[in-house]
């Protein structure tokens, strides 16, 4: 018998939009003067644009007056400046792991590359569910689910208190089977904005510890939540301090503003150096058949800022005029939901951290924003804080306060 086969892509279904990428696409199409774009997570300056950082620009001239770049295949597991240099970002330049060599370096597609080779490499080697907030990024659950893992949710917001759920998602991870992977992200949540504090990490650590639990986090604000390197790393440097083998991803699209250039970074922290060895030998092995190596362009600018005192230095200072302008929109609007007598508690906008604030309107709320007030967010009533200046944010929490009264 012969077999035919259905060739026709008449029958492949349509994918449904991106659900940011369409607002995106909405908001353009928008013909209004005054519409609010608070829809994707991407850093805009207080005139709305964007804003290459000056010190990348130095770098970019470094770069192209460099005799010795060319446009060579990097090795499988990256610019080797780049990942050795990103590794001392996250975990500190004088972290014991990495003189151990217990620590492994590979570059990726950004954080989303990151994320997706550390998903192909946990549903080949180990074979336990994922347990990641509620809510998270939305990619996280799309990554998670191609790459085959069992995912599972613990509760992470509070609606009640407009925080943390920290009760609960205790409770989840000690009622969770041993040795499950807990995906944590270490600073400036998505999109939530809620972090636990310094002492909660503590709780989480002992608790993970006690129940054999894997981190991973998943981690891309570093330097832009807090608007310093350091204290956006504390958490990931605590769970290495206290012994833990666990995945740490990195991403350079927003501290860097390198968003196009995909530049990003996978590590694993291991008990041995062979251990960490075989991890980074995987994820070659899972590129390779994926898309080769990485793109260079990204990371010889990472390594150019992060390997130059200099321009390290100048980084640092670019990296606060970025989270104190958004820390400074947080206080804004604050201010005139609190001058407008705003019904309902708004601390948790200044309470809050990093790219993005959970404002806590419903559905309904966030269609009539969109629909009277030409003001775009995410369906879980989440803005991109970045996307808010002085010349909006009065039109914006004037268009909040008409729907928390008119709306329910
Ligand atoms: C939690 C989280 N992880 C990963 C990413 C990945 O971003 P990128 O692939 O642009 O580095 C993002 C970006 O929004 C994020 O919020």
């Amino acid at each position: 018998m012969t077999v035919t086969y259905d060739n026709s892509l008449q029958n492949v279904p349509l994918a449904p939009p991106d659900a940011i990428l369409n607002l995106s696409a909405l908001y353009k199409a928008d013909t209004d003067p005054h519409k609010i774009n608070l829809g994707v997570g991407a850093y805009r300056d207080n005139d709305g644009k964007p804003w290459i950082l000056p010190v990348v620009k130095k770098a970019e001239e470094l770069i192209l007056h460099d005799p010795n770049v060319d446009h060579e295949y990097l090795p499988t597991a990256g610019l080797q400046s780049f990942t050795d240099a990103s590794a001392k970002l996250i975990f500190g330049a004088d972290s014991p792991a990495i003189k151990e060599k217990r620590v492994g370096t590979f570059q990726t597609i950004s954080g989303t590359g990151a994320c997706r080779i550390a998903a192909d490499f946990l549903a080949r080697h180990r074979k336990a569910p994922i347990y990641i907030s509620n809510p998270s990024w939305a990619n996280h659950q799309a990554i998670f689910t191609d790459a085959g893992l069992e995912i599972k949710y613990y509760q992470y917001w509070d609606p009640q208190t407009r925080g943390l759920a920290f009760a609960s998602l205790i409770e989840t991870f000690k009622s969770a089977p041993e040795g499950s992977i807990i995906l944590l992200h270490p600073c400036a949540h998505n999109p939530t904005g809620v972090d636990p504090t310094f002492e909660q990490w503590k709780i989480i650590a002992d608790v993970l510890k006690s129940k054999n639990h894997f981190p991973f986090f998943d981690c891309a604000y570093q330097g832009f939540a807090s608007g310093d390197l350091d204290r956006d790393a504390q958490a990931v440097r605590y769970f290495v301090e206290q012994g833990f083998e666990m995945l740490v991803t990195q991403s350079f699209a927003k501290n860097m503003g390198l968003y196009g250039e995909r530049c990003g970074a996978l590590n694993v922290v291991a008990k041995t150096e062979e251990s960490a060895k075989k991890a980074v030998s995987q994820w070659c092995k899972i590129s390779r058949a994926a898309y080769s190596t990485a793109p260079s362009y990204g990371a010889r600018i990472a390594s150019t800022v992060l390997n130059n005192p200099e321009l390290y230095q100048q980084w640092t200072e670019e990296l606060k005029t970025m989270s104190y302008r958004i820390i400074n929109m947080r206080d804004e609007l604050f201010k005139h939901l609190q001058e407008l007598g705003t019904p309902g508690t708004w601390n948790h906008v200044v309470d809050q951290i990093g790219m993005f604030s959970y404002t806590g309107l419903n559905l309904n709320q966030v269609n009539t924003l969109k629909e009277k007030f030409h003001v775009y967010l995410t369906d879980n009533g989440r803005i991109s804080m970045a996307g808010l200046n002085t010349g909006n944010v009065r039109k914006f929490a004037e268009a909040v306060d008409w729907v928390v009264r008119n709306v329910q």
